[in-house]
């Protein structure tokens, strides 16, 4: 039975410089939908966050990060606790390779050389023991292959697929379409739901999943 569930939630910051960031427009509303959807049902809640606008549900033990590795630092030394990690960060891909210490001055610098961060969800799924492990992903295309992808890549117990097309943004608090397949390939779709009631539903069909 799960008992314990680790959530991930909102974007990254990674740093150009002490004033400049790169991130994305995650708002982190699913992720914290889904911490108060589980503290609702009983759970003991970890909330790894990256900056949002959002209050923490109460009785979640939040833990707010900035960067992609400080968000791998606070997840790896919490998963051992939870037996059920839930991964809505859209952390991001990329981090300047140099960081600068001082705010840099114009002309200043014209490209920003980036590496790659750290794929935490990945690296949770190869460690992963006794554990139901979701993830989510969001693409402009191929939903349902690239996510079957990552489903697999990650070693996943469960992917859910948003689609994010010019007419209809995910970020902020809008009705929703998503596809969610589990690792025996079950396909459930849940149409036009807000992200209050998605991440009820979600967490329903997590919490149905048997940890093997
Ligand atoms: O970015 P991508 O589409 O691969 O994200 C799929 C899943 O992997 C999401 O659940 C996201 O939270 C997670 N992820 C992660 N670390 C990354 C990139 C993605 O945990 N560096």
């Amino acid at each position: 039975m799960i008992k314990n569930i680790l959530v991930t939630a909102g974007p990254t910051r990674e740093k150009i410089d002490p004033v400049r960031y790169i991130s994305n427009y995650s708002t982190g509303k699913i992720g914290y939908e889904i911490a108060s959807a589980a503290k609702s049902r009983g759970l003991s809640v970890i909330l790894v966050s990256g900056p949002t606008r959002l209050a923490a549900p109460e009785g979640v033990k939040l833990v707010s990060v900035e960067s992609a590795d400080d968000m791998r630092k606070a997840v790896l030394k919490f998963i051992r606790r939870s037996d059920c990690v839930v991964m809505t960060a859209a952390v991001a891909d990329w981090r300047p390779k140099y960081s600068a210490r001082r705010k840099i001055k114009k002309p200043g610098i014209r490209n920003i050389e980036l590496v790659e961060n750290p794929d935490i969800l990945a690296e949770i799924g190869r460690l992963k023991k006794k554990r139901i492990t979701v993830g989510f992903a969001l693409e402009t295309e191929n939903l349902e292959k690239n996510a079957l992808k990552k489903l697999k890549d990650k070693n996943l117990d469960i992917i859910v697929a948003n689609r994010l097309t010019p007419k209809k943004s995910v970020f902020g608090d809008n009705v929703l379409d998503v596809v969610m397949i589990d690792r025996f390939g079950n396909r459930t779709g849940i149409l036009n739901k807000r992200k209050s009631k998605l991440a009820k539903i979600i967490l329903d069909k997590v919490l149905k999943l048997r940890i093997h």
